[in-house]
């Protein structure tokens, strides 16, 4: 079914702008509930809700556009002309899985600990507890690494390298 093959790269393009655009915006959102401790419950909620929302759903369904990409045009992605497309492939399911199972439970942890969906007004009673700002720097440390293999997938995807074996 070739026919299907713009139409899918359409719908995979466009989700690729939808689920990673905020992503580098998280950065930003994040630091700036760091300089306002009194605003950095709902920072962290807002980019979660983001996360749930629009990133996750538009990068699992990457995989779906892109799978289907495959079948459509009869892609043979295990042949060597194509191991840009396996290895970006690996990258994505290391990404989705940082994201998925390391990222957003330190998100959840740090919005627990900064007083849940419904916080106090003001600013917080103390310091961050260790455990606080362990989650916080592993949600930074992970959000750096999936910057870094999203512009790698990218890469890959846009220029299809050939490695040659
Ligand atoms: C972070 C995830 C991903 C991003 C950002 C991404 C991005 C892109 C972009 C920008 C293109 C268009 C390249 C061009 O036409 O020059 C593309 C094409 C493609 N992508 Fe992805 N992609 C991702 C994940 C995937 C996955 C998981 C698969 C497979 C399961 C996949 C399969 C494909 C295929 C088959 C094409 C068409 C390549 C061709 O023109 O021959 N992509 N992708």
């Amino acid at each position: 079914m070739p026919e299907l093959f713009p139409w899918l790269l359409f719908l995979h393009v466009l989700a690729a702008i939808v689920a990673f655009g905020p992503t580098f915006a998280f950065p930003i959102i994040g630091s700036m509930g760091g300089q306002e401790p009194q605003h950095a419950n709902f920072a962290t909620r807002a980019s979660h809700r983001v996360g749930d929302l629009v990133v996750e759903p538009f990068a699992i369904s990457m995989f779906v556009t892109g799978a289907l990409m495959i079948w459509s045009a009869g892609i043979p992605f295990l042949d060597p002309a194509y191991r840009w497309l396996l290895l970006a492939i690996v990258l994505y399911l290391v990404a989705l899985g940082l994201a998925l199972f390391v990222s957003r439970p330190n998100v959840k942890r740090i919005i627990a600990l900064s007083g849940g969906e419904a916080p106090p007004p003001g600013p917080p009673p103390g310091p961050p507890p260790p455990e606080m700002l362990h989650a916080v720097s592993t949600v930074q440390r992970i959000g750096m690494i999936l910057i870094v293999l999203l512009v790698v997938i990218v890469f890959l995807m846009v220029v299809k390298p050939d490695f040659g074996f």
